[in-house]
């Protein structure tokens, strides 16, 4: 088998998937710092900025910067609260996020989730660890660091999660840069799951899944810079609403939309809230 290139059994096909170099790795592994920057900026969520004070001591000033002209800070505290919503009001006690980069969900649900697993690519994966463990030592967390679009990642989240309790799985800021075959293989992982233990997968909604606001300059700006910064040419491509919709279903999941939480601490523009009322959270159910 060529090199760097997972070979997947789904169900009806084989996927040769091709896993990320480390350029690409390197590139989308800091799309995490503004993010966790933006909500330390903007809102009050408990350990953003300790997080951040942590990253700008470590001489990564530059990673944390925040664009304000082009910044849609808001999406990313919509994101981030609807996820601690959805879990808090199912009372789910296991969880595996996706993606996790430097947000500090595992701090703020420590009351509600028991086990709770997160993977991200290396380098984030072990700084995340290394920092939470200096803020709450005592907070017992799973960091599994690995390519989510490679199997034995998925083999690792597998031996965490403990029989008899439902999971919510959950991505921000990642299937935004998935390709169809990559969201197939996922889609494999996390059916299997969800069948065995019960529970759900959820997603925010993105502005690449909205083709139809592509017109509006900010947007179409923000695209070009976050496909620049990300190396990843997927976001540039978008999707719309239906043929994701169809995506999920035709991989055997029941597909739900929810209204996002809107009362939020970001500021935002009056056009900002026209985008934000076409938003609707993504929730995946097994068949
Ligand atoms: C835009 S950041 C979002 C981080 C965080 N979820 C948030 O909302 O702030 C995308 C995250 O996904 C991670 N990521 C991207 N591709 C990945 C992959 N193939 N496997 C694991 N993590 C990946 C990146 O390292 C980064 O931390």
């Amino acid at each position: 088998m060529e090199k760097n290139v997972t070979l997947v059994n789904a169900s009806h096909m084989r996927i040769f998937m091709k896993l990320l170099t480390q350029a690409e790795k390197e590139a989308i592994q800091y799309t995490a710092y503004r993010t966790v920057a933006a909500l330390a900026k903007n809102t009050s969520i408990p350990y953003c900025r300790e997080i951040i004070q942590r990253i700008i001591e470590e001489n990564q000033a530059e990673l944390v910067e925040v664009n304000s002209s082009l910044s849609l800070s808001y999406l990313v505290e919509l994101r981030y609260k609807t996820s601690e919503k959805i879990i808090k009001e199912g009372g789910y006690q296991q969880v595996i996020e996706l993606g996790a980069g430097l947000t500090p969900h595992a701090l703020n649900l420590k009351q509600t989730v028991s086990n709770y697993i997160e993977v991200d690519l290396e380098e984030n994966s072990c700084l995340k660890r290394r920092i939470v463990q200096e803020l709450e030592p005592s907070l017992a967390a799973h960091y599994v660091a690995g390519d989510v679009f490679d199997s034995h990642a998925w083999s690792t989240l597998n031996s965490l999660l403990k029989p008899g309790l439902p999971v919510a799985i959950f991505a921000e800021g990642l299937l935004i840069y998935s390709s169809q075959e990559q969201r197939r293989f996922l889609g494999e992982q996390i059916g299997a799951i969800i069948a065995e233990h019960d529970g759900l997968f959820f997603m925010e909604d993105s502005l690449r899944f909205h083709p139809e606001l592509q017109w509006i300059p900010k947007i179409k700006q923000f695209t070009i810079a976050l496909t620049n910064k990300s190396k990843n040419t997927n976001y540039s491509e978008p999707i719309t609403q239906e043929d994701l919709t169809q995506e999920w279903q035709d991989m055997g999941f029941i597909v739900k939309r929810i209204e996002p939480e809107k009362k939020l601490e970001t500021a935002y523009s009056a056009e900002d809230e026209q985008i934000l009322d076409t938003l609707k959270h993504w929730l995946l159910f097994a068949r």
